[in-house]
């Protein structure tokens, strides 16, 4: 009788703190024993790392599947594609969104999520949930609610249909901070992208490209602060996600180094994009890269680089929100839409923890350890699935990436697993790839095959991020 399901032998392993070399023993989807060596003969199967890096599995903890919006439009990905492309890519948690309509109860939005997730995740998932209606009745829905598991809320200070107020948002931050709960925060300055907007297209400049002067960093750094203070008043810990420009990120080094407790996100396209890829010319073309915030400048892009590195920021997420360039999607108001009735987001589940290994790690931008930290152990922590998620040791979930490092993949929307008809990073070369990804001890990935199963991803309840608060 085999005293291991599986061993991974002759791992380079990497956690958030250490790198060694080991093997790592499982049974039962769980990690059981990490050894200098262990006995090959005794496992049922082997894989043989042959010294190359082995990571915890990604833990996405912004991504929007399934999420029907506001305006009609539909996401081109579901629980099976959405999943199935994060597998590829090495995450093997995610965190989507259950979003309320306005006048719908949270419960009622949590339950329509589950139906749309059950039966379909191929890989763990939890759900944040998304507060457009700070009403009492919806207030006093969350203490239930975060006992049944959902820790995380997030919040947007834009987007007419989304937004609240400044009052609604101290009601929430103060409900979280009673409950030891986590608020996200959106933060752009409405007003400023209102009048931005409707100046530019009283000039008649309604291309793509204009969304990215219309999502000024000026209202991000405004925006950014005013969440900043609202949360000193309060007294509670925010995370502030998408965070995209120099100047929002002074605004958070800044409330660090007043001793705030300021966590911070920031995503692939602040990196891999800049605003030229919303075009140069007036073609509809860049409307593929409208999210928001909007992709900066080199300036940014360095400063996001600087503040991954020196640990200004907190967790490195997608902000996967895939919508296709037709009809259902960023078409959706027509082929020469005005930059505004663009559906906003991009897809980026598959891609973030390659472009990352790739540009990060192996370009000597940030350590191995800090990728781990960013992807997998700061998000787990963070949103209460440490330590059964985001790291390796004896107890974890056995959610392993094993890496290709020694590649030249050139992404094309082709190899990518998403339903969604294009990536921002065609064409763009990495040098690093999952080779294989395991679940609960399982190949999910493996030969550039994707080999998971729809149904067999679980819901994680997740634990409250500061317990001894409130
Ligand atoms: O443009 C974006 N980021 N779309 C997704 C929704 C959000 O605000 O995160
Ligand atoms: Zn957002
Ligand atoms: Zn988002």
């Amino acid at each position: 009788m085999p005293t291991y399901d599986l061993i991974v032998k002759n791992a380079d392993i990497v956690t958030a703190s250490d790198r060694y070399r080991g093997d790592i023993g499982i049974n039962d989807g769980k990690i059981s024993v990490i050894a200098a060596s262990l006995d090959a003969s005794q496992a049922q199967q082997v894989i043989d790392a042959n010294g190359r890096m082995v990571t915890p599995g990604g833990v996405d903890a912004h991504c929007h599947l399934d999420q029907p919006s506001t305006d009609g439009s539909q996401s081109a990905d579901d629980f099976i594609s959405g999943t199935r492309s994060a597998a590829c890519g090495g995450t093997t948690t995610v965190i989507p969104f259950a979003m309320q309509f306005k006048g719908q109860s949270l419960q009622d939005a949590v339950a329509d999520y589950h139906q749309r997730a059950a039966g379909k995740a191929c890989i763990d998932y939890a759900f944040h949930l998304i507060i457009t209606d700070a009403n009492p009745a919806t207030i006093a829905e969350l203490p239930a609610l975060v006992s049944q598991g959902y820790t995380s809320f997030k919040i947007y200070m834009t987007y007419e249909t989304l937004k609240l107020s400044d009052l609604h948002i101290l009601e929430v931050l103060d409900t979280a901070r009673q409950l030891g709960a986590i608020a996200m925060i959106h933060a752009e300055n409405d007003d400023c992208i209102s009048w931005l907007t409707q100046r530019l297209k009283k000039q008649g400049k309604t291309a793509p490209r204009y969304h990215a002067l219309a999502h000024s960093p000026i209202g991000e750094r405004e925006a950014t602060h005013r969440a900043i203070s609202l949360a000193e008043l309060v007294d509670v810990p925010i995370l502030l996600v998408h965070v995209s420009s120099r100047a929002a990120i002074e605004q958070i080094y800044w409330a660090r180094g007043q001793g705030m407790n300021i966590f911070s996100e920031t995503c692939p396209q602040y990196l891999f994009l800049t605003a030229e890829d919303l075009g140069i010319d007036d073609s509809f073309h860049g409307a593929k890269c409208i999210c928001s915030p909007p992709p900066r400048d080199s300036d940014s892009q360095n400063a996001v680089w600087d503040a991954l590195a020196n640990g200004t920021f907190t967790i490195f997420s997608s902000d996967h929100c895939p919508f296709n360039n037709d009809a259902t999607g960023k078409k959706l108001h027509g082929e020469n839409a005005s930059f505004d009735l663009v559906p906003n987001g991009i897809a980026g589940l598959e891609t973030r923890l390659p472009l990352l290994m790739s540009e990060g790690v192996l370009q000597q931008r940030i350590s191995a350890q800090r990728f781990v930290d960013l992807t997998a152990t700061a998000p787990a922590k963070l949103y209460g699935l440490y330590p059964q998620k985001g790291t390796i040791a004896p107890g974890s979930d056995a959610d392993l990436v094993i890496w290709d490092t020694h590649i030249r993949q050139v992404i094309s929307n082709e190899m990518l697993h998403s339903n969604a008809d294009h990536t921002a990073y065609e064409g763009k070369e990495v040098q690093a790839w999952p080779a294989i990804t395991l679940s609960h001890g399982i190949a999910v990935w493996r030969d550039q095959q994707f080999l998971g199963e729809q149904g067999n991803g679980r819901f994680i309840a997740r634990a409250v991020p500061f317990p001894s608060a409130g």
